[in-house]
């Protein structure tokens, strides 16, 4: 062993500049470091404060540390930590339960992120269609700027070209059409398809909510060819847009649906959920991984869920959402040269920049951050907003008035 391990490992200094020393640079994250964070608060090395609307990427849903959800799996950590799907366990068993109560779903499969569920999904669907129909119904139809993962086949299937440069040869038979555009997805779902994978709202493409009518004429062109309709709300659900999955409020319901991020609250878990009839065509022995479903991951899953369906929960989440669609409608009437219309769902909100600022969202950003205010880009062009959806009112008009301190700050720069 190295000598160099044998002491203090655990409690040498760090700093950002380590990152750059020790990580393989696939990212460039801020100046500063995270050291501790509870519900919306994060403090970094320095004991400086920030207000989190970022959620870590709409994953800390019930905010950073929730009590709760610390409580159970301190309690499931102390009882049974991992086993193999050799075996199954309780937390797995309640958790698939509650999921498939709760949504369209018949049958649950877990594994650890977004690209994970979306794998399992596109495998599927691939194996039923060349169960049922022959290898000639192999095409995976997806949108133009979407993104469904980083895995070769979840990037490749995703519609962002920058994504995939460099990687090729990439997976065979995937098209990628414009979201929204009901005559594109006509003319590419033909009888050879054997899925359609949508995000009911685009994330990470620029926040641009689906539209009902086009989400339904999916369906339909999907019931019309025995296509399967994927949704993947691994960023949309979980309560983001006001209801456990943004599918019933658009009213269409898929064949396959993927889930992560809040579903985990910070702790690494991923869920494809689907009916019966099509869960069989992934029989034993088909498709797999060591953790999905592992009593850690299952426990704080299972109590998001029920954190989530308490009285009033969707509601308030409806409502802040709300209040900041309000105030950066305000915002943005009042620096119309800086952004355009808000624009999401619930507490999933994308600020466009405006024609003169195009491609400069990160740079607002940075300096909300240095203000205190975290924040997300959807995008070059946009600012997103993905808070805890346990925000208050008090920290939506911190947030208010600390955006309009960067606006200013921006403009100055
Ligand atoms: C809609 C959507 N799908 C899939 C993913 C990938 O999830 P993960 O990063 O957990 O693999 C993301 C992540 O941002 C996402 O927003």
């Amino acid at each position: 062993m190295n000598a160099k391990l044998d002491s203090g490992v655990t409690t040498r200094s760090v700093t950002r500049q380590t990152f750059d020393e020790v990580l393989v640079p696939t990212y460039a994250p801020a100046a500063m470091v995270p050291v501790r964070a509870s519900g919306l608060d994060v403090w970094d090395q320095e004991g400086k404060h920030y207000l989190d609307f970022t959620s870590g990427i709409a994953v800390t849903s019930l905010g950073h540390a929730n009590p709760e959800l610390a409580d159970a799996l301190t309690k499931q950590l102390n009882t049974l930590w991992h086993l193999g799907n050799g075996y199954t366990n309780e937390p797995v068993l309640r958790l698939a339960s509650a999921l498939t109560e709760a949504t369209f779903a018949e049958r649950a499969f877990f594994c650890n992120s977004g690209a994970e569920a979306n794998e399992a999904a596109l495998k599927l669907a691939r194996k039923y269609a060349h169960t049922k129909f022959g290898p000639h119904k192999s095409r995976i139809v997806s949108c133009l700027s979407s993104f469904h993962g980083r895995t070769l086949f979840t990037v490749s299937v995703g519609g962002q070209p920058k994504y995939t440069e460099g990687f090729e040869p990439l997976p065979q038979e995937l098209n990628h059409i414009p979201y929204n555009d009901i005559e594109a997805a006509r003319a590419a779902i033909t009888d050879d398809v054997a899925a359609v994978i949508v995000e009911p709202i685009q994330g990470e493409g620029g926040v641009i909510p689906g539209n009902p009518d086009y989400l339904q004429a999916l369906r339909d062109l999907c019931d019309q060819t025995g296509a399967l309709l994927v949704f993947d709300e691994v960023q949309s659900g979980m309560g983001r847009v006001g209801s456990l999955f943004a599918y019933t409020q658009m009213g269409v319901t898929p064949d396959i649906l993927t889930s992560a991020k809040a579903l985990g609250n910070g702790y690494p878990i991923g869920a494809m959920l689907t009916t019966s009839e099509i869960a069989k065509y992934l029989a034993v022995g088909t498709h797999g991984t060591t953790y999905g479903g592992n009593p850690l991951a299952s426990t704080v899953g299972l109590k998001v869920v029920e954190m989530m369906s308490r009285p009033g929960f969707m509601e308030r989440v409806k409502e802040a959402g709300a209040k900041i669609m309000a105030n950066l409608e305000k915002l943005s009437s009042d620096y119309p040269q800086v952004f355009g219309k808000p624009r999401g769902m619930g507490l999933l909100i994308g600020l466009p920049m405006a024609a003169e600022y195009q491609g400069r969202s990160k740079d607002y950003t940075k300096i909300a951050e240095n203000l205190g205010l975290m924040l997300l880009i959807a995008g070059p062009d946009v600012v997103r907003l993905a808070p805890a959806l346990v925000v208050s009112d008090e920290q939506i008009a911190e947030a208010d008035r600390l955006m309009r301190e960067a606006v200013e700050a921006f403009i100055a720069a």
